[in-house]
């Protein structure tokens, strides 16, 4: 490998440099910055995986206006003692949902609360971290309470007992988001006298305070949806927490015109430390919204959006805004859309509920031809499919809209420049399998959502179906010929980028470390990922499925400076802790975003 062009004028004096920086543990420019030429920094460490085909592994790379400049191994052996951490290229999360994860984060954690003492403790501790919290305009959100826990129902006076809660406006959403618990000040908003609602239910023994599945309405539509300074807010605590798991960018699957927009604005600030690729999703689900198809790009990769999402099968019904993605539970409880709750769409009926095989949120015919209709707009499309009657019609329609864009062209071609994908891509006929590798379809995959629905999708699917068609992995990945795209969906399951990355190494709970049958086992561990082919698939697989590819994802010159940075070399690690790795420091554009502090 020639030296890099940077250090043509000295290996020794390069080395001195390395020993200097790594010496000071300073990230100094190499000369003064004039005004015409950004400054340039010169970082190295133990190890660098790089994922750039062209050198595999360095020590070195410089940095300049953002992007990687360079990247060498000094030719003369740097102290090894003087060096310090093992970096790999900064994690991309393929599918999440930016906004909603913000706001799930801005909520009372009320999971496990053993009493309404313990409850109310929380919410206390919640009020005094985020003062204003509770007020008119900005209510007091939470969610995970349990009655049983309780031994009763609680009720809005509950909540008023407190005299440090008094007077705040509340409204918490029950373990399984089918009841929503309100304080005294909301509840002095509704009619003195509440009617009974069909569908749902006022609870009124021992006391007002709780309204169940449609009368949650009542309460829901009264909450003052957050405005742009709360979103501001609940996108920047988003961010620093994905910082801190080493994720340097991430797909969100599904914004409306009015928050790519906000985003978009956002994204000139210098706590915008996540890169987003948007995927609009129009105000009216499943539809072709010209006049809201605004294409967003920038030169320093900060924001972008030139894709749209569309849904073949039911999508998660959400009952407010807010909170209705509780990690793991989203894909029980939920009336429709998952698999846990008989809702997505199948070609043959559920093996433990044969009256059933799900339902289909729009037909066939309508779903290619709004697929058509963004294909001929220039968006990449992208459409959510769980069961394998949904991914058919993902497929047929992605299909369609390639032939429609690229008549009489090979549609495998097409498709290398469009780059449509499924979202999900959870169970698949074989016959449809073969049809998204021929052409080429990529599929974005959630490695933990097989580990969460592991315990039940054999029940659901029957083994034949589980063994041919579920949760599929190591099968799409078409022998390498192209990466897949991995995310979490958090936050419906944890952000953490290393649990999925445990989750398709091992096909094992990452927060159990045991499968489906509860041994160390894996669950169709035919399916897994290696580890290489799972760090590539949360970084040049992320990258590609956003036409990034040798801008993300790589440590290569002319990339974006994005990199973690571990304590120990995570291809030499034990399995098992992959699942806990704590990131040392997470990099963006050259700017150090997120420290761990010992
Ligand atoms: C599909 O749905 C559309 C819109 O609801 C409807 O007009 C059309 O007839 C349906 N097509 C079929 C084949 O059911
Ligand atoms: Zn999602």
């Amino acid at each position: 490998m020639a030296a890099p062009p940077l250090l043509r004028w000295g290996l020794t004096l390069s080395a001195a440099l390395v020993a200097i920086a790594v010496a000071f543990k300073l990230q100094k420019p190499l000369a003064d910055p004039s005004p015409s030429a950004p400054a340039t920094t010169t970082h190295c460490y133990r190890h660098v995986r790089t994922h750039d085909a062209e050198q595999p592994s360095a020590q070195c790379f410089s940095v300049g206006g953002g992007l990687f400049e360079s990247v060498w191994t000094p030719d003369v052996t740097v102290q090894d003692s003087a060096l310090d951490g093992y970096v790999i290229p900064g994690l991309w999360d393929g599918h999440g949902h930016l906004l909603q994860y913000g706001e799930f984060l801005h909520s009372v954690d009320l999971f496990g609360s053993r009493s309404l003492d313990e409850a109310r403790a929380r919410i206390r501790a919640y009020v005094e971290a985020n003062p204003g919290a509770g007020s008119k305009d900005q209510w007091l959100r939470g969610v995970g309470w349990d009655q049983t826990f309780f031994g009763r129902m609680p009720t809005a006076a509950d909540l008023d007992e407190d005299d440090s809660l008094k007077g705040l406006y509340m409204l918490l959403d029950r373990i399984d988001v089918h009841c929503a618990w309100v304080s005294q000040p909301v509840l002095a908003l509704l009619p003195p006298h509440v009617p009974d609602v069909p569908g749902g239910e006022v609870v009124r023994d021992p006391g007002m305070g709780v309204f169940c599945d449609n009368a949650m309405d009542l309460v829901t539509d009264l909450w003052p949806k957050p405005g742009p300074a709360a979103k501001t807010r609940m996108v920047g605590t988003a961010m620093r927490r994905l910082n801190e798991v080493g994720l340097v960018g991430m797909h969100d699957a599904g914004a409306t015109p009015a928050n790519l927009d906000l985003f978009s604005r956002l994204a000139d600030a210098d706590d915008w430390t996540v890169r987003v690729y948007g995927m609009l999703e129009c105000d009216a689900r499943n539809t072709f919204c010209p006049d809201d198809a605004v294409k967003y790009d920038r030169e320093d990769g900060r924001f972008t959006v030139r894709s749209v999402k569309l849904f073949a099968g039911n999508p998660p019904t959400f009952y407010s805004l807010t909170l209705l993605f509780v990690p793991s539970l989203t894909l029980t409880w939920f009336p429709d859309g998952a698999l846990g709750s008989w809702g997505s769409a199948m070609l043959e009926p559920y093996t433990d509920h044969p009256w059933t095989s799900g339902s289909l949120l729009i037909n066939a015919s309508s779903l290619a031809d709004v697929a058509k209709a963004w294909a001929r707009a220039g968006f990449q499309v992208n459409i959510h499919a769980i069961g394998d009657l949904a991914n058919r019609n993902a497929v047929d329609a992605l299909e369609a809209a390639l032939q429609q864009e690229c008549p009489g062209a090979p549609p495998e071609e097409c498709q290398a420049q469009r780059r449509f994908r499924i979202e999900h891509a959870q169970i698949i006929h074989p016959a449809d399998q073969h049809r998204i590798r021929a052409l080429g379809i990529l599929p974005s995959i959630q490695p933990t959502h097989a580990t969460s629905d592991m315990k039940y999708a054999a029940a659901r699917l029957g083994e034949p179906r589980l063994r041919d068609e579920a949760y599929r992995m190591k099968s799409l990945l078409d022998d390498g010929r192209r990466p897949v795209v991995l995310g979490s969906d958090f936050p419906v399951e944890p952000a953490d980028p290393f649990q999925g990355i445990y989750a398709a190494v091992t096909r094992r709970s990452p927060h159990t470390g045991l499968g489906a049958d509860g041994s160390t086992r894996g669950w169709h561990t035919e399916q897994a990922l290696t580890l290489d082919e799972t760090l590539r698939g949360f970084t040049l697989g992320v990258a590609y499925g956003a036409f990034l590819e040798g801008k993300a994802g790589v440590i290569a010159p002319g990339a974006y400076a994005d990199w973690v940075v571990l304590d120990e070399p995570i291809d030499k690690l034990d399995v098992e802790t992959l699942r806990s790795i704590k990131v040392r420091e997470t990099w963006v554009a050259g700017k150090r975003v997120f420290s761990r502090h010992d």
